[in-house]
């Protein structure tokens, strides 16, 4: 249980570093909040600063998922494995019987809890009174590790087409929401609690795209290669 609140506590460290309002006050001397749709990800860096500071905010955005994911893979899931519960005890048995009646491998577990963690961290980061941004490029990094590169490209195929077909990021972010917990069907079928929070991770994604949505049913949202807010 400790290395399973560790591996979300930490991922939710690195998912809150802001790194979109680092790299705009630093290198740019704004703040990403009061530019373009106020949104500190890579798509209103892009749009705001500039190419390179897109790239670098993305760069730094997609690390911090990486970063959570590799930790969560190679540090926390081989403690785990590691951890012996003593079932000749009263304690040891409770918790194999939890851990069982609820069709849950832990390692699996920490795996989802990194990803929620880190996604959630930068949605609700306390640097910036537990605001921040919508949480694609962490989530998209994450996922490589949670479902493996197969189930990462199929997440990148569902984002472009998304984008090729309205010219709107949104469009291609929320798409991938969506898809994410149809493909956690397919990896943790039978495991409803990863599943559950893997669902719960994708609803609030889609919640912090509510702006934008709002945009979309009206007709004016940011539109590659066009200049409005
Ligand atoms: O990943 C964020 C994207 O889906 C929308 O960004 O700046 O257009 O609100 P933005």
């Amino acid at each position: 249980i400790g290395w399973l609140a560790l591996a979300f506590v930490v991922s939710f460290l690195l998912g809150s570093i802001p790194w979109g309002v680092i790299v705009s006050k630093l290198a740019f001397k704004k703040d990403l909040r009061d530019e373009g749709s106020g949104n500190i990800g890579t798509t209103n860096a892009m749009r705001t600063l500039g190419k390179a500071g897109g790239a670098a905010v993305f760069v730094l955005d997609f690390g911090k998922g990486i970063a959570a994911g590799a930790l969560a893979a190679y540090v926390f899931v081989p403690a785990i494995a590691g951890v012996e519960v003593d079932a000749t005890t009263a304690d040891g048995q409770a918790l194999l019987t939890a851990f069982g009646s609820a069709g849950v491998n832990p390692a699996a577990l920490a795996m989802v809890l990194a990803f929620a963690g880190c996604t959630l961290g930068h949605i609700f980061s306390p640097w910036l009174k537990f605001k921040g941004g919508k949480g694609i490029a962490v989530a998209a990094a994450c996922l490589l590790f949670v479902y493996g590169p197969v189930g990462f490209l199929v997440e990148i195929a569902v984002f472009a087409a998304g984008i090729a077909l309205t010219r709107c990021v949104s469009v291609g972010s929320i798409a991938a929401a969506v898809v994410c917990p149809l493909l956690g069907l397919y990896y943790y079928g039978g495991q409803w609690v990863p599943w559950l929070i893997i669902l719960a991770t994708a609803c609030v994604v889609v919640w912090a795209h509510r702006a934008n949505i709002g945009r979309l049913r009206t007709g004016t949202e940011n539109k590659i290669g066009s200049k409005k807010k």
